[in-house]
């Protein structure tokens, strides 16, 4: 019995201190690079070119896995987002995509009114949302403060992800994994999708590595939250108005209680 009593503190240590050795290791193993994206900042703007090279990117290799089924491909010519013509949609849709018409019972080419199709085929996820849904900047653990001085990190947590296999693959279960340092747990299925030229820009852009995974990155970004820009604009306006406000409830308070304040007391 007393021997029992003298152990507790110590079990109780111990049991303590496990959890806490296993998240240091797992958390410790992600890293996610800090890239400098456009829309960043309180007047951060997306980049109209950087958006239409990302989703060439996204067209011609992260597709053929990945669908975009919540975003509809009319917004591509929205202001504010890749801004092409409705005539370029217009043939984008059609050359690229094919979507299921259950009036047709059949495929036919995609049309500006569609949404981009899903896919489900290879078991990837829809990156609609995806830019939203990652933070790259506190693990599930973190305290939040480089959260909020870095903001969330979905775009930096996908540009990351995509410079980041080692190069090391093993197999488990079956199933291919292939190592990477930014993906929690250090081993994700998905085989390096981009290696470097690997699309063609039309504005000459440098098409290695690093720009295309941060150029598609913004693109997702664009996709998941395309009002971004109106959304700041909109804080930028309360902000003013609210600033505004304070002063002139400043000098009325002033001129309220001045006759109070300055009263003679003789
Ligand atoms: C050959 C098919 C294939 C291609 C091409 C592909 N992916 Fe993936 N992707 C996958 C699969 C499968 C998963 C699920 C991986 C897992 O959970 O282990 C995945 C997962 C992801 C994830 C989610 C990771 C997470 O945190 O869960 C992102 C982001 C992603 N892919 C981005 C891209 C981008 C961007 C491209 C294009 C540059 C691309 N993928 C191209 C198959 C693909």
């Amino acid at each position: 019995m007393k021997k029992n009593s003298v152990l507790a503190p110590f079990i109780i240590l111990a049991t303590l201190s496990l959890p806490t050795f296993s998240l240091a290791a797992g958390s410790g193993k992600q890293h996610i690079e800090n890239f400098a994206f456009s829309f960043e900042g309180p007047l951060g703007t997306y980049d109209e070119t950087q958006l239409q090279r990302g989703l060439k990117v996204y067209t011609e290799i992260c597709s053929s896995c990945h669908g975009l089924k919540y975003v509809p491909l009319r917004t591509l010519s929205d202001k504010g987002g890749p801004h092409f013509t409705e005539e370029q949609v217009r043939v984008y849709a059609a050359e690229n995509f094919e979507v299921f018409d259950p009036d047709l019972d059949d495929y036919r080419e995609a049309k500006s009114t569609d949404n981009f199709p899903e896919n489900i085929d290879a078991g990837a996820p829809d990156l609609s949302l995806m830019a939203k849904a990652r933070a790259g900047f506190h693990g599930p653990y973190g305290t939040g403060i480089s959260q909020l001085v870095n903001g969330m990190g979905g775009p930096e947590y996908i540009a990351s992800l995509l410079v980041s296999y080692t190069g090391e693959e093993k197999e488990e279960a079956g199933v291919t994994l292939y190592e990477n340092t930014a993906f929690p747990g250090g081993w994700i299925s998905m085989s390096p999708p981009l290696y470097g030229e690997d699309v063609d820009f039309d504005d000459g852009h440098s098409n290695d590595l690093h720009h295309e995974a941060e150029d598609v990155a913004a693109f997702l970004m664009w996709a998941a939250e395309p009002k971004m820009m109106d959304r700041k604009y909109t804080g930028f306006v309360g902000v003013f108005l609210l600033g505004f406000l304070a002063v002139l409830l400043y000098f009325t308070n002033k001129k309220l209680w001045a006759p109070v304040k300055y009263r003679k007391t003789a």
